[in-house]
């Protein structure tokens, strides 16, 4: 495994729309795997490829119980309530702002052998995974910040 340089606010990688992933392989692997390496360095609860120089549609994400669920080509199937709380993001270093998030969502996604997942997830869990999915399509947190 390896660190990765993360990409910091400004790169205009970061606002683009990243592309799907097609291919499930051992390399995938080695990316998925400096992924956590790379976010448990920095003590974040989430990154996407994008934040590592990767445009494609594929993320990390640490559960509230810990656990890692690995995002790739990730769907939004329904998702439902709201809640504001506080958001950062290691591409945007001392930030913290609120953001309005769902406390539900339901999404199809693949794992990293390539295969279909459907799963729920509720309040931090469905936040983290709706942070790391904008950054899939170029959205940083501070955009959607609520006004206060
Ligand atoms: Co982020």
């Amino acid at each position: 495994m390896a660190l990765r340089d993360v990409v910091k606010d400004g790169d205009d990688i970061l606002r683009k729309v990243c592309r799907e992933q097609t291919t499930f392989d051992a390399r995938l692997g080695q990316i998925l795997d400096d992924m956590l390496e790379t976010m448990k360095a920095a003590e974040g609860v989430g990154l996407a490829a994008p934040q590592i120089g990767l445009m494609k549609r594929y993320a990390i994400c640490q559960m509230e119980s810990n656990e890692i669920v690995e995002l790739i080509n990730p769907v939004v199937l329904a998702a439902s309530g709201e809640a504001v709380m506080n958001e950062g993001c290691l591409s945007v270093p001392k930030k913290y702002l609120p953001v309005k998030r769902p406390t539900y969502l339901k999404l199809r996604y693949q794992n990293r052998k390539g295969e279909t997942v459907e799963r729920e997830f509720r309040d931090f869990d469905a936040r983290v995974c709706c942070h790391e999915m904008d950054h899939l399509d170029g959205i940083l947190f501070y955009d959607k910040a609520v006004k206060e």
